[in-house]
């Protein structure tokens, strides 16, 4: 299975460290966040990545990586996404890197404590469709929120309900086959202006063929200062603020 990182839009909400970088370039500890995803991947035994970027910093990412061997991967390539049209807008620059196959996506800025090798492993065995990983949350009105039925079967994801049903998020990591890039294509922007990912994901679930599981061990995204602070953290000593200074 290939692997697709999505690290463009301009990170506003990151500003002014996002001025004169990439969101995706800025320190998490010892290590810059795009490193995160990688290794995610990586750990689960996928090497032939893309990455999604773009804004005035993307030659960067190529200074950074090379050619991606130093990382361990086999095989690394780049697309460029124009403006800030939304995560489903930017995997569907992927398309002909997938070729035909299934893909494991990755948000730049998602970083988890564990490995997902099992979770792409049942996902290999899935003969159609998409799998997502959900999490519990505190705070589930800033992510997509699922709702199961009483079997535990997702039935639908809400994009950042100000009232959510359950506190359970999607975390930014979906495995999706060849048909994510025919639901793309008739996709409408939303109010925020972005081709929304959970409207991919809702029309998998519509279809019948989403499966879904919870991720073991602690997740985070780092797009805001808080979780940018949160994710320095949790990368340090898991959260528990063992770190002497
Ligand atoms: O972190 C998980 C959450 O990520 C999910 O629960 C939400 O359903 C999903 O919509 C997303 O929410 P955010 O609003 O937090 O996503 P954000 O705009 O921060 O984008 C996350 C990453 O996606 C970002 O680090 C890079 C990539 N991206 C985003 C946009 C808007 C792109 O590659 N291109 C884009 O145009």
């Amino acid at each position: 299975m290939k692997g697709v990182i999505l690290a463009g839009g301009l990170g506003t909400r990151l500003s002014p460290l996002t001025k004169v970088t990439n969101k995706h370039l800025l320190p998490v500890y010892d290590k810059p966040m795009i490193m995160y995803p990688i290794d995610c991947l990586k750990n689960a035994g996928i090497t032939d990545i893309m990455i999604v970027t773009g804004g005035k910093h993307a030659g960067a990412f190529v200074e950074l990586l090379g050619t991606g061997k130093a990382h361990g991967l086999r095989k690394i390539q780049f697309a460029y996404q124009e403006g800030e049209g939304g995560i489903a807008d930017a995997l569907s620059l992927a398309e002909d890197f997938a070729d035909g196959g299934k893909i494991a996506v990755v948000l730049g800025d998602n970083i988890i404590e564990g490995n997902i090798a099992a979770s792409v492993e049942a996902y290999r065995k899935q003969p159609k469709g998409a799998r997502i990983l959900l999490k519990e949350v505190h705070d589930p009105q800033r992510f997509g929120v699922a709702t199961l039925d009483a079997a535990g079967k997702v039935i639908k994801i809400i994009e950042k309900p100000k009232q959510p049903e359950t506190n359970l998020a999607v975390v930014g990591i979906y495995m999706y086959d060849s048909q994510v890039f025919e639901i793309i294509r008739p996709l409408k922007p939303s109010a925020r202006g972005e081709l929304e990912i959970t409207d991919v994901n809702n029309a998998y679930i519509q279809a019948g063929t989403m499966t879904a599981e919870i991720l073991q061990g602690w997740w985070t995204d780092a797009g805001t200062f808080e979780s940018l602070f949160r994710a320095t953290k949790l990368v340090v000593d898991g959260g528990a603020n063992k770190l002497k200074l």
